[in-house]
């Protein structure tokens, strides 16, 4: 039964090592490729700063909610507890990142489509808000690219640089 054990302990253990340095091999490869960003995780702050601003700004005729780059869809699975929203997408270029917000979505019965797709090729519907946790590079050529045209864009920390026109705030 011990042997049972001992297997189990080993292959858990192999599971966190890959993923430990799976995390780190993308987080060096993503620093050279341009368009990318690393892990980094939004954490409850940025729910009660989404409610406000849709509180704020009126934007409860929105049909989606999008979190671009979800990385674990902590976001967009907490907002699909909370929101009024139609439609509620993470995009996600990593396959291992991907598929863990898949199992935890799974876990959560939550209601999220994940796609496993580059942000730059994936065409987001319109009337959406969309949660950007992005740098200001790749938030001004997602601007300049046109994705963000007819949407609601809240970008965490990163401002889109030489974008400000009277609808940014
Ligand atoms: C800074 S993390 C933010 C994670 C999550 N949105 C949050 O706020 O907790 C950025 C995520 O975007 C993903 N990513 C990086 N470049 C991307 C791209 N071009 N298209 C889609 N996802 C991308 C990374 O794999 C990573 O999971």
């Amino acid at each position: 039964m011990l042997i049972y054990f001992y297997w189990f302990l080993l292959f858990f253990f192999l599971i966190i090592a890959f993923i430990s340095l799976y995390f780190t091999f993308i987080q060096l490869i993503y620093f050279y490729l341009p368009n990318r960003i690393g892990l980094a995780f939004s954490d409850s702050k940025v729910i009660n700063l989404i409610e406000k601003i849709i509180e704020d700004y009126h934007l409860k005729n929105i049909n989606n909610f999008i979190e671009s780059g979800s990385g674990t869809g902590f976001v967009v699975r907490k907002m699909s507890k909370i929101g009024n929203f139609k439609k509620y997408i993470g995009v996600e270029v990593d396959w291992l990142i991907i598929f863990m917000s898949r199992i935890f979505s799974w876990l959560e019965k939550s209601k999220v489509s994940f796609i496993r797709k580059d942000i730059f090729d994936y065409k987001i519907p319109q009337n959406s808000l969309v949660y950007c946790y992005f740098t200001s590079d790749i938030n001004t050529n997602l601007y300049k690219k046109g994705k963000f045209q007819n949407m609601v864009v809240i970008c965490l920390t990163f401002e889109i640089e030489r974008c400000f026109t009277d609808k940014s705030f």
